[in-house]
């Protein structure tokens, strides 16, 4: 959270020095342990023995509650404050007044672009947007109600067969390539499988079209000559796009630096990002907030299921943070762009009984005391099924965009000269040297009826 010119300072101004004293009461001993960026280094816990024989001191963090696994230029997040800012610039502008290409390059570049870097930027994503024909012919090899997110993850897992030169992840010609065409071929990809469960023929890519226009076409183009996008829904998007493109070491980022840091092409690192996203606590929220309200149903019922969730019945899905302990300023921006597109679409009914969760919620002690505000995806979901994508589509719309953020942290990672293959260590709590029992003297134990 901190940077490296800003230090995190406890309960006082931090006024000695940078050090803290570590008194081991096994042995008596006294350490000083270095205090850097708010943060002190694990091993230097090591030195704490009780003797020769011991491997020394871990620290232990289950989920890295607590922990910093790398140092990071590329998104700042204060969630006291409910602040947002890709390379330092607030959310809120970026989402204001550039664009999800623009910000894309920010993010892996670390600049905003000039007109020219745009222009060459737009250019290179706009000519990498076809994939090979046996990606489609292998797509169309997955049930006819695949999961879009399963067939996004095996997709772009396979990309990695396609360009067996991306293993070459030390050259920085190779890198960009890559990321290029990650960042183009994220959205064909995306619009195959949407087509694919609506049993529909998948759209080319329209070249002529922006970013976000061309997604649109490759979702919705049926028999027209050339799909015209709604320009507000296509704004709308890029500012979708926009909010959703990076956050920090959040569980898909740290799955693409770990799977990265095995040195494994970016491709197969994207591809465990895709995987974490899958998952309901995170990207797969938005279509967890739709189906919960939809459950719902209608306001009158929204008293009993509130009265759920604080009996632990039932999880507020889109509310809560491990880091926001304030609202999201993304939902904030979500929520207004959602008037956008209910002007052209119509407003969505669900919208009536999020709101009213919402204040309710803000209102609750249940969620102030846990300081369960909405987050990112409790309202992008609204919009989503406002432009009639099926709640499975949900967390495609997350991966799209976060793949300019893997890419951007994947990039920081390989060239961080202090990180190397991420290997965790353990508690252990199992049994020790036994000996091996023969079948016959084996006894008891039903057949497991789980895992
Ligand atoms: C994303 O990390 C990121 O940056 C993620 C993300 C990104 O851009 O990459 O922002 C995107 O994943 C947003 C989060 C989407 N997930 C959800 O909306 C699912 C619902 N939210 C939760 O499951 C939860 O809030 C998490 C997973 C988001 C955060 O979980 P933490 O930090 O591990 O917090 P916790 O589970 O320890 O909860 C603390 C307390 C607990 O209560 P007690 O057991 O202490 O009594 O708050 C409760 C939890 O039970 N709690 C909730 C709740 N979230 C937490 N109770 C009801 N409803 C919830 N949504």
């Amino acid at each position: 959270m901190s940077t490296d010119t800003e230090t995190q300072q406890g309960n006082g101004a931090a006024t000695g020095d940078q050090t803290l004293t570590v008194t081991d009461n096994r042995t008596g001993k006294t350490y000083e342990v270095p205090i850097t960026d708010g943060t002190v280094r694990a091993m230097d816990f090591r030195q704490m023995k009780v003797d020769e024989d011991d491997f020394g001191l871990m620290t232990y963090d289950p989920a890295f509650t607590n922990t910093a696994s790398t140092r990071s230029a590329i998104t700042y997040i204060d969630g006291d404050k409910g602040i947002l800012e890709y390379r330092g610039y607030p959310i809120e502008q970026l989402a204001e007044k550039s664009s999800y290409l623009e910000v894309a390059y920010l993010l892996i570049f670390g600049e905003l672009p000039t007109r020219e870097q745009l222009d060459w930027w737009t250019n290179q994503i706009t000519v990498h947007t076809f994939v090979h024909e046996n990606i489609k012919s292998f797509m169309q090899g997955f049930r006819h109600d695949a999961h879009p997110m399963g067939m996004l993850l095996g997709s772009v897992g396979a990309l990695s067969t396609f360009y067996p030169g991306a293993k070459d992840i030390k050259d920085p010609e190779c890198r960009l390539i890559q990321t290029i065409r990650l960042l183009a071929k994220m959205p064909t990809l995306a619009a195959f499988s949407f087509r694919h469960i609506m049993g529909q023929p998948y759209v080319y890519p329209d070249n002529d079209l922006a970013y976000p226009g061309n997604f649109l076409s490759m979702m919705y183009k049926m028999t027209e000559v050339r799909y015209e996008p709604d320009p507000r829904l296509e704004r709308a998007l890029d500012i979708l796009f926009i909010l959703h493109a990076d956050h920090e070491q959040n569980c898909s980022t740290n799955a693409v630096r770990a799977v990265g840091s095995s040195q494994v092409d970016p491709y197969s690192a994207v591809a465990a990002g895709i995987a974490a996203l899958y998952g309901p606590l995170h990207g797969g929220a938005n279509q967890a907030v739709l189906e919960m309200l939809r459950r719902v149903g209608k306001k009158e019922n929204i008293a009993d299921f509130m009265q759920g969730v604080k009996d632990g019945n039932e999880r507020l899905m889109g509310f809560g943070h491990r880091v926001y302990k304030n609202y999201d300023p993304r939902a904030r921006i979500i929520k207004a762009a959602a008037e956008d597109v209910f002007e052209v679409t119509g407003k969505n009914p669900l919208l009536e009984i999020a709101t009213e969760m919402e204040k309710i919620a803000l209102e609750d002690d249940y969620f102030v005391q846990r300081k369960l505000y909405p987050n990112v995806d409790f309202y992008s979901g609204l919009i989503y099924e406002a432009l009639g994508l099926p709640v499975e589509m949900f967390t495609v719309m997350f991966a799209i965009p976060r793949t300019s953020g893997w890419i951007a942290q994947w990039l920081e990672m390989v060239t961080d000269k202090e990180q190397k293959i991420a290997r965790p260590r353990q508690i252990y709590t199992g049994d020790r040297t036994r000996d091996y029992v023969d079948m016959g003297s084996r006894s008891g134990g039903e057949i497991p009826s789980g895992a």
